[in-house]
């Protein structure tokens, strides 16, 4: 068994680079599905999640050809099965975009049901919904979800809820459907404007993606024979934000869209962080203890529930008292009582947290509950005084590309130890 070490209490001061967006890249991947022939994708993350993503494609028939740890060539033209592998598929949530994506390439498609962190129930009745508009018929039963289409339609889609995942889906399920569709209420989120991006620079025609209202007109084909760079992760560059903050660190974070991180900069700056946007680039720092803050977690461009926990280390040693509101996520405060073994004093009940700043956290052995709370122990380790332990790593694995090489070359004490 692997775990963290890390010994603290370190300020973190450096340069990082944060790599493009795991939650672009596990909808893009499944995307190519849609090409028929080969494309080029740069700047993916290297992470566990990623690499189950490419597993799956090899088993459906495409070809993939690493060019350097964050690029791959993938050749999609011999997709000889509508089956995918249902244990690969039920280890991480994404898994549902082989859904629209073979829907639109095959007409068919079994999977295995989505997996990935447990955050509470996690429905996917909107993506059902999407699919059927368009013309498919899908069943779930026995632990896996079957959809088939003779042919996709383009219609008017409403979506009662705001909802990531629905959107690219349906995106993907309409890309060559016969006419247009519109998706209403879609989310706004960075990952689903790059997936638009790439399925039009591979041909598609996609409009207002990034707004609440996306129109897809169907086409053809599309054909490939172009290379895309993932975006930057949103999410990453908020948590070193956050690390530099909680730390009273000086972090200047290059490769990012400053623009994309708004939400965290204003609350960052509400606690009492300094923030200088520099273009591609944004520089973090705080000399201070931070200052308490109210948190309410809401769809883009609202503050990310992706940074909800990051942010809860910052507010469990603020001075003064702090209220999280998590409104996407039925059960995300499972990190609250890891913290408070390392001296925190946080109350969660149901999808509001208390926090009641404390001075100092002190080390403890932890666990990772989901990908998102580990980032979080990282940072709290680093705050801490001594020696923090962190444990379930195979949760920070699927999101961070070596999470512990870029805290320790911002001067974090950290080490990865096989027990
Ligand atoms: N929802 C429904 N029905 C649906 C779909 C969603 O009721 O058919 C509800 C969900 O239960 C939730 C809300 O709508 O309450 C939003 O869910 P959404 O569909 O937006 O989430 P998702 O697509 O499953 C993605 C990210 C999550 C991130 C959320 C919200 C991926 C692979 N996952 O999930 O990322 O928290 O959007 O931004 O893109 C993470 O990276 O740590 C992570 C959990």
């Amino acid at each position: 068994m692997e775990k963290l070490v890390v010994k603290g209490p370190t300020p973190l001061k450096g340069e990082v680079t944060i790599s493009g967006a795991k939650n672009a890249a596990v909808a893009i991947l499944p995307a190519t599905l849609l090409i028929d022939g080969v494309c080029t994708i740069e700047n993916l993350p290297n992470i566990s999640d990623i690499k189950i993503s490419c597993e799956i494609l090899e088993k459906l028939g495409a070809k993939i050809t690493w060019n350097n740890k964050n690029s791959i060539t993938i050749d999609t033209t011999n997709i000889n099965t509508t089956k995918a592998p249902l244990d690969l598929t039920s280890k991480f949530r994404a898994s549902y975009y082989l859904i629209g994506a073979m829907l639109s390439r095959k007409g068919e498609i079994e999977v295995g049901m989505p997996g990935g962190c447990k955050l509470g129930a996690r429905p996917i009745d909107q993506h059902i919904k999407g699919f059927e508009r368009l013309g498919a018929t899908v069943t779930v039963e026995k632990g896996r979800i079957s959809a088939k289409a003779k042919k996709l339609t383009g219609t008017s889609i409403y979506m009662d809820i705001v909802s990531v995942g629905a959107t690219i889906n349906v995106m993907l399920s309409a890309v060559l459907a016969k006419g247009t569709t519109t998706i209403d209420n879609a989310a706004k989120e960075p990952h689903i404007v790059d997936v638009a991006n790439f399925l039009n620079t591979m041909g598609a025609d996609i409009r207002g993606a990034g707004t609440d209202m996306i129109k897809i007109n169907g086409v053809e084909k599309l054909s490939g024979n172009a290379t895309y760079s993932v975006v930057p992760d949103q999410i990453e560059a908020g948590t070193f934000m956050l690390a530099a903050v909680a730390t009273k660190g000086d972090i200047t974070l290059k490769n990012c869209i400053t623009k994309h991180l708004e939400s965290i900069t204003a609350k960052i700056i509400e606690v009492g962080g300094k923030v200088e946007d520099n273009g591609d680039s944004i520089r973090v720092w705080c000399n201070q203890r931070p200052q308490k803050a109210n948190i309410k977690t809401l769809p883009y461009p609202g503050f990310p529930t992706d940074l909800q926990p990051q942010m809860g280390v910052v507010l469990s040693i603020a001075d003064g008292a702090s209220i999280i509101n998590e409104s996407i996520w039925e059960s995300r405060f499972q990190y609250t009582d890891e913290l408070n073994k390392m001296g925190a004093k946080i109350t969660a009940q149901g999808k509001t947290a208390f926090f009641e700043g404390v001075k100092k956290l002190s080390g403890a052995p932890v666990y990772s509950t989901d990908l998102r709370a580990g980032a979080a122990l990282v940072i709290a380790g680093t705050v801490a005084n001594g020696s923090t332990e962190i444990y379930n790593l195979e949760h920070i694995d699927r999101g961070y590309e070596n999470i512990e090489e870029k805290f320790r070359k911002l001067g974090a004490k950290i080490e990865r130890v096989t027990e």
